[in-house]
């Protein structure tokens, strides 16, 4: 495993993408740092982490052999992978549509995929991670962090937990190679927050309730209104309410 640890840094994305301009690296190389100064998290927002805490990494993947309509598989198993790896620490943990791990109603992880096309194929994948570890008071606005000390009132060592990560997403990006999306597929839709029932959701058109019927293999969610509607919403069209 190919590990590097830095005290501090920018955004560990986007530090392994500037070691990407210099020459490939090794599949899988991880970078970790103790403290992000600009940790970005999705829609252009900071990622809260207090220093020495939390598992804030990225890794990279070469899944050459995924067009871009696939490329939600890749959150898929890092989601399937980081719960894997919570349950056994912890019950109730969801992944909440389309990649944020939860614990019950809060988010104890977060995750930014960014993907580097050439045409139709994945040329790389910088997969990032910020699980919420040891930390047991957040400052920031986001909504309803948690940690896995608050849930379970102890410390975790961050290296064994970090290992524990890679090797399952790895063991899930080998299932992956060897024909397994199908089944990645199938998992992921059952462990989804808010799989069963009719929950309150709001779009550009105001909020409506309604059933999580799939998700699609692009990424696309698919709901079901309590009128029978199907609604079909790519990222940050819809959200839960
Ligand atoms: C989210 O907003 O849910 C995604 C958060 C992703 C945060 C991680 S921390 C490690 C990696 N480096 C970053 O700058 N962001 C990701």
């Amino acid at each position: 495993m190919n590990i590097i640890n830095l005290d501090e840094t920018h955004s560990t994305n986007q530090y392994l993408q500037e070691l990407l301009q210099n020459g490939e690296l090794e599949e899988g190389t991880c970078v970790r740092a103790g403290f992000q100064t600009a940790g970005r998290g999705q829609q252009g927002n900071f990622w809260e982490s207090k220093e020495g805490k939390n598992l804030t990494f990225s890794i990279v993947i070469y899944p050459d052999f995924l067009s871009i309509i696939e490329q939600f598989i890749i959150s898929q198993i890092v989601s399937l992978a980081i719960k894997e790896v919570l349950d056994h620490y912890s019950e109730d943990i969801l992944v909440k549509w389309p990649n944020d791990i939860y614990w019950k109603d809060k988010k104890i992880a977060g995750i930014l995929i960014e993907n580097s096309l050439i045409g139709n194929q994945i040329q790389h994948s910088i997969i990032g991670i910020g699980l919420n570890v040891n930390q047991e008071t957040f400052l920031s606005d986001a909504p309803n962090p948690v940690s896995l000390k608050q849930i379970t009132n102890r410390d975790f060592d961050l290296d064994a937990l970090l290992k524990e990560i890679l090797n399952t997403i790895f063991k899930f990006y080998l299932k992956l190679i060897q024909g397994g999306a199908g089944e990645i597929r199938k998992q992921y839709l059952n462990c989804l927050y808010r799989r069963v029932g009719f929950h309150s959701y709001s779009d550009e058109n105001g909020i409506f309730r309604a059933k999580i019927e799939d998700v699609q293999d692009n990424g696309r969610l698919c709901l079901l209104t309590e009128a029978g509607e199907k609604r079909l919403y790519y990222f940050k069209e819809v959200s839960h309410i």
